[in-house]
């Protein structure tokens, strides 16, 4: 599975990126507006870190729109994803994409009809917001689970994207259930690496070396 960055923030960025399981990034405009500054800047440099993809998301509501603002992203660099929000003039825009060569990724999808239309309009990554499904008390895994299936049987070429991921166990439930991607907050790829029991044996270890070397040296 792929594991992605879902920031803005490049110093996250470079971080996850030195770990070495770092294979692209998300961002959105509430993200963006996290940081500030130049948008093209932010991108054009997050580019340069990883060479996976990075979604940069359009802001316009219309087609033209859409299109005009896709198509400058695609320009800052090879590895741009311009991402689309699940609309009428969204899926339009993906479709135009498409044929222009442009990859897109499909976001705010929360059922998997959504993914269908999304995939069939020839997004390459389709992104149901698990997180805030979960928020409503609605299963998020759930559209996944749908989604990944529907992909499979049918041929999509289009990766399933677990996005507004809250906690490890999206990730996991998202691998189980057959999604390509999942896109983290920075907080949640920390969670992944630590475990207080390898905190504490990792501490252990150390403490009993130290003791040895000691008891060592006090006998030559
Ligand atoms: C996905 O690409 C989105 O940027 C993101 O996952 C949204 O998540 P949120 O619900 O935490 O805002």
């Amino acid at each position: 599975m792929k594991i992605f960055l879902d920031t803005a923030d490049i110093e996250e960025i470079r971080v996850a990126a030195r770990w070495g399981v770092l294979d692209g990034v998300t961002t959105n405009p509430t993200l963006y507006a996290k940081v500030g500054g130049s948008y093209d800047d932010i991108l054009k440099e997050i580019c340069g870190i990883t060479p996976g993809p990075v979604s940069a998301e359009v802001v316009a509501a219309d087609v033209d729109g859409m299109l005009a603002e896709g198509r400058h992203f695609a320009k800052l660099a090879p590895n741009i994803v311009v991402k689309v929000p699940m609309s009428e003039e969204g899926l339009e825009a993906i479709s135009r994409f498409a044929e222009e060569g442009i990859k897109t990724n499909c976001t705010l999808i929360f059922s998997a009809a959504q993914g269908l239309l999304a995939a069939k309009a020839g997004a390459s990554l389709l992104s149901p917001f698990v997180g805030r499904l979960d928020d409503i008390n609605q299963d998020g895994m759930e559209v996944i689970r749908e989604l990944a299936a529907i992909i499979e049987i049918h041929g999509y070429e289009a990766e399933v994207l677990v996005a507004s991921v809250r906690s490890p166990r999206h990730v996991i439930d998202g691998a189980l259930a057959g999604a390509g991607v999942a896109t983290l907050p920075f907080k949640v790829f920390g969670q992944m690496v630590h475990h207080p029991l390898t905190d504490k044996g990792i501490a252990q270890f150390k403490s009993d070396w130290q003791k040895a070397q000691a008891e060592l040296a006090g006998k030559v």
